[in-house]
């Protein structure tokens, strides 16, 4: 017997259909996308801290395979987590999630992306935040920010920075007894010290017996460009952090 092209075995895997898409499963795995998935995706599925599920195409996987595994073991090295629920509510999930999917929803927001590259530069932007191993690491990453947050999403972190910070993004404010103060991202602290990524000394371990203040601040250390942005230099922000995205996957 000739052995079974390993190919012919992958597309198989890949074909595994969803055998749980009822309207009963579908009203099942909306509760949980409720429950579970809507602080992040969205109530309706357009997306917040997390990607826009409504465009019908995925960056991860399209095929209910890939739907199924994402869902269910979260995303290795984002923000996505995996899920404790069994296989068969998982494919409830899936279902739910296939019944999002608007037409047009892939639309780029307004602006022009060519203007927003430079505003990125010129604004400063770049002094804090990564894109494609270019710039600053005093905030986050932003290569593929376009397939991780929708575009009103990137809008808002825009203009009211401090409205929503993540937790590792909380900064350290500290005195020394000495006087002298620090205030950066807080990394670690224990016992004995305060880790901190200070904007302009970067790294700092700072012995907690010499403190005379030290106050977590709860608010971003990005500035509000609310006033530093004519409305259609934020459009072209927009725009432009919107076309960072991952490749979508049709399989
Ligand atoms: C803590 C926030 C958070 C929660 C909770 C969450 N997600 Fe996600 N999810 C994300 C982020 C962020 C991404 C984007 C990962 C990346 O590409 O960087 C993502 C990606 C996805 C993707 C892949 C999107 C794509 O285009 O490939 C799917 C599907 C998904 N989530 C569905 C769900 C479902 C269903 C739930 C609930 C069971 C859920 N998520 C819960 C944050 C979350
Ligand atoms: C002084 C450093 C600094 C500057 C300058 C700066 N940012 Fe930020 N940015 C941060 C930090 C820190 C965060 C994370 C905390 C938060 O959510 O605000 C952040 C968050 C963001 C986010 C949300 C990222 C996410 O993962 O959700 C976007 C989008 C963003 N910045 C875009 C910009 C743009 C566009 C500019 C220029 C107009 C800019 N930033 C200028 C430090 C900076």
């Amino acid at each position: 017997m000739r052995p079974i092209p390993i190919a012919l075995l992958l597309t198989a895997a890949c074909m595994a259909q969803n055998p749980h898409t009822t309207p009963e499963d579908v009203a099942a795995g909306a509760k949980i996308f409720r429950s579970h998935c809507a602080d992040c995706h969205g109530l309706t599925g357009t997306g917040g801290k997390g990607p826009d599920l409504t465009t019908g195409v995925f960056y991860h996987g399209s095929s209910d395979t890939a739907l199924l595994n994402n869902i269910s073991d979260g995303i290795e090295g984002t923000a996505m987590p995996g899920q404790f629920f069994s296989p068969d509510q998982i494919w409830q999930v899936v279902a739910y999630v296939r019944t999002l999917a608007v037409k047009g929803s892939l639309k780029a927001p307004p602006g022009d992306r060519i203007s927003g590259e430079q505003l990125f530069k010129t604004k400063g932007c770049v002094n804090c935040h990564l894109v494609k191993g270019q710039g600053g690491i005093n905030g986050p990453d932003l290569s593929h920010i376009g397939s991780q947050r929708p575009a009103e999403a990137i809008r808002k972190s825009i203009v009211e920075p401090s409205a929503e910070v993540d937790m590792s993004y909380w900064q350290a404010d500290i005195v020394l007894e000495n006087g002298t103060p620090y205030k950066g991202i807080l990394l670690n602290e224990d016992t004995y010290n305060v880790q901190m990524l200070h904007p302009a000394k970067g790294l700092l371990t700072l012995p907690k017996r010499d403190f005379r203040k030290f106050e977590i601040v709860k608010t971003s250390a990005m500035p509000s460009y609310q006033s530093h942005l004519q409305p259609a230099e934020l459009n072209d922000l927009v725009a432009y952090l919107w076309t960072l995205q991952r490749p979508r996957r049709a399989e």
